[in-house]
């Protein structure tokens, strides 16, 4: 695999001192989708889909599970389970791209609530927006409530924050035109480090 491959696999030195691994989601990450979705908290919830979405459908977890890494690219962090040798995807990151304007997608984050803030999101983004950028897409819009600085503020690591639309209900839509890969691309610039792997 080559080493500049945005899709390689990597490790990821996290804010808490921990190693986090991240690459593509794969079909099989199904069950610890559905247990991470459970997981989350009404806010979270209500954060990532503007309502209390209680289950996935049949055809929305096939879909959310069969990234294509052309149209549709997701990533996922896992970590050790109980410093053992197996891993558990905490957090997801992924991008749908415009079926209109092919160098547009629409990005969406989450981690699992006790994994927030020591840095995953960030490191996601990063892996995410890499990809992104080698398959053609210059920019991302996500939906977030206004007041959601977290969001914006990842967006705003990865790329700088153009046109917001507002969408009701206090949602709006922020386009994001993503840095072209760099030197330090894979280095995000607060708090976690990566070493690609
Ligand atoms: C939005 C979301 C994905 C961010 O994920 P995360 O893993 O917490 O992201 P990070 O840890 O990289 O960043 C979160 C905050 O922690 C801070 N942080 C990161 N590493 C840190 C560290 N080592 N020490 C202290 N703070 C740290 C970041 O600066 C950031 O602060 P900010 O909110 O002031 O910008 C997460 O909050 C989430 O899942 N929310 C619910 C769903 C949602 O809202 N999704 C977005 C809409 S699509």
């Amino acid at each position: 695999m080559l080493q500049n491959d945005p899709f390689s696999p990597r490790d990821v030195v996290l804010g808490d001192g921990s190693v986090g691994h991240i690459r593509p989601l794969v079909p099989t990450d199904r069950e610890a989708l559905v247990a991470g979705f459970n997981s989350l908290s009404p806010e979270s919830r209500i954060r990532r889909f503007f309502f209390e979405k209680k289950v996935f459908s049949e055809r929305e977890l096939h879909h959310l599970t069969h990234p294509d890494g052309i149209d549709h690219l997701a990533f996922v962090l896992e970590v050790p389970v109980e410093g053992g040798p197996t891993l558990l995807p905490i957090a997801v990151a992924r991008c749908f791209r415009d079926e209109h304007d092919h160098s547009l997608a629409e990005a969406a984050f989450v981690t699992v609530e006790d994994w927030q803030g020591i840095g995953i999101g960030t490191a996601l983004a990063y892996a995410l927006a890499g990809a992104a950028w080698g398959v053609g897409i210059r920019r991302w819009f996500a939906a977030l409530f206004s007041d959601h600085r977290t969001t914006r503020n990842l967006l705003n690591r990865v790329g700088f924050l153009g046109e917001e639309t507002a969408l009701g209900s206090g949602v709006v839509k922020i386009v994001c035109h993503l840095h072209p890969p760099g030197p330090g691309d894979a280095q995000p610039p607060i708090h976690a480090t990566f070493s690609p792997g």
